[in-house]
């Protein structure tokens, strides 16, 4: 079977090289975890799949599969037919992402027209923010964006990810501004949505461990590169790279306090 994404690219902001011919590789129905830390390429890796690299002051070269096609040589209105259909972007914070004046069911319409005519059917929209734990009732969408606390402002933005039901998911951070509680229900969302959907998902995060339960593949990145790839229990007992070794190494293991 074809992967869903395959890629191997390099990327660069002006002179600055940043990422030096990164590779990899999503299964249908797999959740890859992509882990580095703050500076390593993340980022600049999510949006050079998007396509988006350009808007921030980047160039990519190299080849993105995505479903077999190659993305790199496609026309932006061709891009535009995939990003938010084939390929959905859950970003970092709801706070940047979203106009919060917007009412949650502008923000549901235009994610709607982006790829399909008029307005779906009746109750599509409270099935869809059910699915990720919303309440689908007229007055919650109703709301301004900006009314929504963080953690329902994040599901807000995977709902609308995950709207044209997209064979994957790329997932940029997208807990690090919750809360510890928030934060592993929203995992939870994101396992759920691949089991039940078999979305395929790339989740990058700073951190490892939250990842752990998560994928069945990481790629630790650092500084540019994939320095080291395998099942959360290879990293986690095997970690053969010196950077994935202090990673590991500074986990907490032991953080309650003992009674002496
Ligand atoms: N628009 C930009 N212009 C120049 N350098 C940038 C730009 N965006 C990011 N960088 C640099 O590229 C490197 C990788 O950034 P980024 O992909 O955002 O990392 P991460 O998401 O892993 O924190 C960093 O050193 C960052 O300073
Ligand atoms: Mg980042």
């Amino acid at each position: 079977m074809i992967p869903v994404l395959e890629f191997n690219i390099s990327a660069r902001y002006g002179a600055r090289a940043v990422l030096h011919g990164v590779r990899g590789s999503i299964a249908a129905g797999e959740i890859v975890s992509l882990v580095g830390l703050s500076g390593s390429g993340k980022s600049t890796l999510a949006l050079a799949l998007l396509r988006l690299l350009d808007y921030r002051g980047g160039s990519v070269t190299g080849t993105i599969l995505l479903e077999g096609r190659e993305l790199t040589t496609l026309s932006s209105k061709e891009i535009r037919a995939i990003r938010g259909r084939r390929i959905g972007y859950v970003p970092q914070s709801p706070a940047s992402a979203l106009n919060g004046k917007l009412k949650v069911r502008t923000l549901l319409d235009e994610t709607w027209r982006a790829h399909r005519a008029g307005r779906p059917d009746g109750d599509f929209y409270s099935g869809l923010l059910e699915r990720v734990q919303l309440p689908g009732t007229t007055d919650f969408v109703q709301r301004r964006s900006g009314e929504l606390s963080t953690g329902q402002g994040q599901r807000l933005l995977i709902a609308l990810a995950i709207m044209h039901q997209p064979a994957l998911l790329l997932a940029d951070e997208p807990t690090s501004a919750l809360d510890a509680i928030t934060q592993a229900a929203v995992l939870r969302l994101f396992e759920d949505l691949n089991r039940r959907l078999g979305t395929a998902i790339l989740f990058i995060s700073h951190d490892l461990l939250s990842v752990a339960s998560l994928s069945q593949r990481v790629d630790i990145l650092h500084e540019g590169r994939v320095v080291e790839s395998g099942t959360p229990a290879d990293i986690f007992l095997h970690p053969r790279h010196p950077f994935t070794r202090d990673l590991v190494a500074a986990m907490p293991r032991d953080p309650l306090p003992r009674e002496s």
